[in-house]
């Protein structure tokens, strides 16, 4: 019995639900069916989801893996899949987790701040990035939850929009500038 792991990226075929209604409904669909399914075939590891994007890891028996990937490569919810890493390992690095979720959190998008990245794109990750990914996958603090996807390109949105104060008096002001119009030119 040998064990192996495999880490790979895809782009997702599905146009995504805005990251503010929450979940995405197929990464929930996917995730629903991959904790059922690698909880019986002893395989761990985690699902990054962001950008339209898909980063996973996968670690258990080398058939199984094999075997579950032949058919997620199949999947017609994404494509453009790319092998990162695969190799086998001595001993098994997570415990106790089916399928880790994790989306774009703050750990991630710090990560993709330090390399200089502006958008989640793991296809264009090397070696030292996809190993840095994994670590982030084993030490997030998930704890089964799905939690709504937040991508960078949504965070990079929010920082460029107004802040609410702001906003408030920029339309008081407004407000206050058109009635000293209408005011004077009753005066008029
Ligand atoms: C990005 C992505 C990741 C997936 N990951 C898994 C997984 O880890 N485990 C799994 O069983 N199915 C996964 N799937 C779903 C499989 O492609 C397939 O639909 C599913 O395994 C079928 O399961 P069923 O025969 O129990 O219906 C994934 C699909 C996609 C698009």
């Amino acid at each position: 019995m040998s064990l192996m792991r495999l880490a790979y990226a895809s782009e997702a075929t599905f146009a995504a639900k805005p990251a503010e209604k929450g979940v995405e409904p197929n990464v929930a669909r996917i995730l629903m069916v991959s904790r059922r399914n690698n909880a019986k075939s002893e395989i761990v590891g985690g699902l990054y989801y962001g950008d339209d994007h898909f980063f996973q890891y996968l670690e258990g028996e080398e058939e199984a893996v094999r075997e579950l990937y032949d058919r997620i490569a199949r999947d017609d919810r994404h494509h453009n899949i790319s092998i990162l890493l695969e190799e086998p390992i001595k001993n098994r690095t997570f415990t106790n987790w089916s399928m880790k979720y994790v989306p774009l959190s703050s750990d991630v998008n710090r990560f993709l701040d330090t390399e200089g990245m502006e958008a989640f794109v793991p296809s264009e990750f090397n070696r030292d990035q996809c190993e840095e990914m994994i670590r982030l996958i084993r030490d997030s603090s998930d704890s089964g939850r799905v939690v709504s996807h937040d991508g960078v390109r949504n965070r990079r949105n929010r920082e460029s929009v107004i802040p609410g104060g702001i906003l408030a008096g920029l339309i008081a002001a407004g407000v206050f500038l058109v009635g000293a119009m209408v005011y004077v030119g009753t005066m008029l």
